[in-house]
């Protein structure tokens, strides 16, 4: 059973399906350019600086992200952008691009392989297209609205695992988990006294994305920015996963809590999550 995706209220010709394919064809052609530019950057020395006290950034987040906008606003200068490093780029327009453009950038900081590229498209704040990029592995993950949901050319489900306790999980921590109460360790020590195993993939993207091809079978964190959720909870709920908030409420990437996995599993791991 795949859930339907929620649609634009209005059915205007720059949401409709086929220009939705359009976008996601292009931010594919996106990914792919900027995941070659993270690959060249990983196998030389890495320039990093501190956005927090654990909170990195790179010079080829920098780098990914001005070649996406460049060509972004190349092509759509009408466009509104929201992307990780920069200011927000807010036209009078109801699409906009919502681009992490590394996410994974601890892994990627202490070449741990695991990072991906981000590229998410909304029209009138709901999602109608994404890609996912993992130029380690040559994976790239994307979604249409109400089309369906790919590995590079091949169409993806979710598992078809029932129960929590054959269940592999994902999580990740927030990055002020020094500082505060609210970490998701009670959350992690709950899931793992009941599921097969948990993974911390530090991509919540690639976590995301993992539901959707069936390697995960639930995924939740708290604390997310837009950028993180914004294509990969597209290809989830299109690969037939569900995708809320912490109350089950449907999930918008506005919101910072979000718990995605098979619909058989999704309420009983739910229930352990506050
Ligand atoms: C981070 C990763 C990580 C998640 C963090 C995110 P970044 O994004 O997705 O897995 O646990 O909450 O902020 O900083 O690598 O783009
Ligand atoms: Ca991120
Ligand atoms: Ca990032």
């Amino acid at each position: 059973m795949r859930l339907q995706t929620k649609m634009p209220k209005k059915s205007t010709s720059a949401c409709s399906p086929k220009v939705a394919a359009q976008y996601a064809s292009f931010a594919r052609e996106l990914c792919l350019e900027a995941g070659a530019l993270l690959k060249r950057a990983y196998y030389r020395p890495r320039k990093i600086a501190h956005k927090g006290p654990i909170d990195l950034v790179t010079s080829a987040d920098l780098a990914s992200e001005k070649l996406i906008v460049r060509k972004i606003r190349d092509k759509f200068p009408e466009h509104s952008i929201l992307a990780e490093e920069r200011e927000e780029i807010a036209n009078d327009s109801e699409i906009r691009w919502v681009i992490d453009p590394l996410d994974g950038t601890t892994n990627f900081a202490h070449g741990y392989p695991a990072f991906c590229v981000s590229i998410g498209v909304q029209c009138q704040d709901v999602s109608v297209a994404g890609a996912v990029y993992d130029p380690l592995r040559d994976e790239l993950f994307s979604a249409i609205a109400n089309r369906g949901a790919w590995l590079g050319r091949k169409k993806i489900q979710i598992s078809a695992t029932k129960k929590l306790s054959n269940a592999l999980c994902a999580t990740g921590f927030p990055y002020d988990v020094h500082n505060t109460q609210k970490d998701n360790l009670a959350n992690f020590r709950r899931i793992i006294k009941r599921a097969r195993g948990i993974r911390r993939g530090g991509s919540a993207a690639l976590d995301l994305s993992y539901v959707a091809c069936g390697r995960f079978d639930f995924y939740w964190e708290m604390k997310l920015a837009p950028w993180d959720t914004a294509a990969a909870t597209l290809i989830a709920t299109e690969a037939g996963a569900k995708v809320t908030d912490f109350s089950g409420k449907p999930f918008s990437i506005e919101k910072k809590e979000v718990a995605a996995g098979v619909p058989a599993i999704h309420k009983t791991a739910l229930a352990l999550i506050k």
